[in-house]
């Protein structure tokens, strides 16, 4: 009998596996005819991950792990094998590596920029490709004083140059610019600039860079968090959109920060993500304030505290006890399937759909769709950034093609997936553009879309996963032959409402 996989499995037979777990695992899709899309938004679950949530709630009770009780001791030794876990997916010694468990990336972004201790002469550098979550780390360093220099993408790649990056993490820091630092200068509360840093003195600052754009897919090369820590910076490397079809070796490449959100690698639990820190540059860390489960102890008439010597001290409050655990599941379901096999499944389909959207031609020859970033395989991973293009040349909305792909049960994202910097790059918009009026005047995002004279506000964002397959990407692409040759009715359109 021919397998059922047979029409939809991609070539490498390695990865035949995905497609019956597609069938069984994941069959929530097919059996709805969904085609899912957006796994840079968020992985998917496989069935037998939540099972094993809902036996292990149903079948157990579990206290809050801040106590000694049994019920307590339950919730502690699982959160705890979750820990070890962790380490081991990213074959990181727990002598090297700490792993502090947070709500999401954004949270463990956050730990690093509000303890890092910026002042001024300490830089923070980063790409002009980062998600949001770490620019804002931005609005730290510059309460503090410290200089912010963001370093640019390379036109159509939307990659990194290496040799700009050197030069500009070798320079020394210009000093913070703006308001704020006035102001702090005004009321004392600013050292000397230049002025010999209190908390580990001879880092240069912070650099941040993703390991995989969430806009275009790129990978940054990771020999750069080398070359920046020999140049005496500590490294934030968000690996929140690289983690979840690509090996991430903290043997190999040591990066001091390691942001993850779990629901994006493996679908379950959502609301649990994790710092991974050097022990060493947490050491450097200031952490701002304490709260419940960070101290060892703490009095209120002494007024002052001691925070715990180990991760704890930047777990604030309760850890989500009853899903933690899940993250061992999640780790170990994709173990069996190997991290490795999703990579090859996700790199062949990105192929066919790059060759298919350079395929995409109206009658008259010219392009229907535009990529942003690489066009080929080499150096990104498995999320490709686009806009339709109809026959005069001009940007179809995103919004028309997000309520087309929704009707045609597509789930896609669009917009500019709160990476501007990578978007701004994308779209050519100079620097220039964005200064004066333009950053005070707009009401809404159509005015300041209109304002820069963009045809639109982003763009559309396919993204692969752990449970796509051929037919998904055959399927899109048939989609994607709807804007051939058409031009579609923008009559509708609701109104902007955030980026
Ligand atoms: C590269 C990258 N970093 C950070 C984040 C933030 O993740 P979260 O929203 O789960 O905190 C995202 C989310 O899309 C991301 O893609």
């Amino acid at each position: 009998m021919t397998s059922p996989f047979v029409s939809t499995h991609a070539d490498d037979p390695s990865t035949g596996r995905i497609d019956e777990l597609r069938a069984t695992e994941y069959g929530y899709l097919d059996e709805r005819g969904e085609v899912y899309l957006d796994y840079a938004g968020a992985g998917l679950p496989a069935r037998s991950q939540l099972r094993a949530h809902a036996d292990r709630i149903t079948g157990g009770y579990f206290g809050n792990p801040h106590s000694d009780s049994p019920a307590s001791a339950a919730s502690t030794e699982l959160v705890e094998r979750a820990r070890a876990a962790v380490l081991a997916f990213f074959h990181a010694s727990p002598d090297e590596y700490a792993v502090i468990f947070t709500a999401n990336a954004t949270g463990a972004c956050r730990l690093v920029g509000e303890a890092y201790p910026f002042v001024p002469g300490r830089r923070f550098v980063l790409t002009f490709d980062n998600h949001n979550s770490v620019n804002g780390i931005r609005e730290f360093a510059r309460a503090r004083g410290a200089a912010i220099d963001y370093v640019p993408l390379t036109a159509a790649e939307l990659r990194i140059d290496e040799q700009a990056l050197a030069a500009e993490l070798a320079r020394p820091a210009r000093r913070a610019r703006g308001r704020r630092l006035g102001q702090l200068a005004r009321l004392g509360q600013l050292g000397r600039v230049g002025s010999a840093p209190a908390a580990g003195a001879g880092r240069r600052g912070l650099f941040a860079i993703p390991a995989q754009s969430n806009f275009s897919g790129v990978q940054h090369p990771l020999r750069l968090v080398g070359l920046a820590q020999r140049l005496g910076y500590d490294v934030l490397l968000d690996a929140a959109a690289f983690v979840p079809t690509n090996v991430l070796d903290l043997s190999q490449v040591r990066p001091d920060f390691v942001p993850v959100s779990w629901y994006k690698v493996f679908g379950y639990p959502t609301g649990v993500g994790c710092l991974l820190a050097r022990r060493d540059a947490l050491a450097r860390l200031r952490r701002p304030w304490f709260s419940g489960g960070t101290i060892q102890v703490v009095s209120v008439q002494g007024d002052w505290h001691l925070l715990a010597t180990d991760e704890s001290a930047y777990e604030d409050g309760t850890l989500n006890f009853l899903s933690i655990p899940d993250v061992a599941v999640g780790l170990s379901w994709l173990g069996q399937i190997g991290v490795e096999t999703v990579h090859r499944r996700v790199g062949d389909l990105t192929g066919r759909l790059l060759a298919g959207l350079a395929g995409l031609r109206h009658s008259t020859g010219a392009p229907a769709a535009r990529v942003y970033g690489p066009s080929d395989l080499d150096g990104r991973g498995a999320t490709v950034v686009f806009n339709f293009l109809d026959p005069t040349g001009r940007v179809v909305d995103e919004r028309i093609v997000g309520r087309d792909a929704a009707a045609a049960r597509i789930s896609l994202r669009t917009g500019c997936f709160c990476n501007p910097g990578a978007g701004e790059g994308a779209f050519s918009i100079p620097r220039t553009a964005l200064a004066g009026s333009i950053r005070r005047d707009p009401h809404s995002i159509d005015e300041y879309l209109t304002l820069l004279g963009l045809p639109s506000a982003g763009a559309i964002r396919v993204s692969l996963g752990v449970a796509s397959n051929l037919a998904d990407v055959q399927r899109f692409l048939r989609f994607a032959e709807s804007y051939r040759d058409a031009v579609p009715d923008a009559a509708g359109l609701t109104p902007r409402l955030r980026c």
